[in-house]
């Protein structure tokens, strides 16, 4: 009876942890990376990839070229290519570096993508407006972790 409970109890401690999501405003980062799953559950790679190539998502191609979606048209110079990127950088730093790349790179142009406070959207940087805080961030959490997944894939060879 008592082995009975306590497999209850551990399978609502499993599925509260996996609906736990944390919010932009409580994101915890330690030296510009962010050691848990923003979702408490790994993201789809194939995923990342299609957020990271979609002009109405993440866009991030139209700043970072990389061999591994030679295929996607209008690659980007502004920032590196991103072959290696899961080589040259932690799980952790990944997650940390597209949800705000400022705590890592003080000062670049890259857009924070989980933030929702007093950050300037890519288009908005023409004009100096800033968006309002009630905004919510460019991906959400689940994006996040896919483009983690996705990034994390692209090892040097
Ligand atoms: C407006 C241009 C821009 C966009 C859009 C952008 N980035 Fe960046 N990114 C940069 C720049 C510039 C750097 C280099 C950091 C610096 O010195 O400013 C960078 C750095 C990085 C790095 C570290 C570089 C490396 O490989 O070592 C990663 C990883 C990265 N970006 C991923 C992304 C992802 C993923 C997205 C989309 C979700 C994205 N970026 C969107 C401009 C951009």
């Amino acid at each position: 009876m008592k082995r009975i409970a306590t497999t209850f109890a551990a399978l609502c401690l499993t599925a509260t942890a996996a609906t736990a999501e944390v919010a932009p405003t409580d994101v915890m980062f330690e030296d510009g990376a962010i050691a848990e799953s923003l979702t408490g559950a790994a993201g789809n790679a194939e995923n990342g990839r299609k957020i990271m190539t979609s002009k109405s998502l993440g866009n991030c191609v139209s700043c970072h070229a990389a061999e591994a979606y030679a295929d996607v048209p209008f690659q980007g110079e502004v920032g590196p290519i991103l072959d290696g990127a899961g080589s040259r950088w932690t799980e952790a730093e990944l997650r940390g570096l597209v949800a705000n790349p400022k705590m890592t790179f003080e000062g670049t142009i890259m857009p924070a993508f989980y933030k929702v406070d007093g950050f300037t959207r890519p288009g908005d940087a023409y004009t100096g407006k800033a968006a309002p805080a009630d905004l919510p961030p460019l991906l959400s959490a689940a994006q996040i972790e896919d483009v983690v997944a996705y990034l994390m894939t692209l090892k040097d060879e």
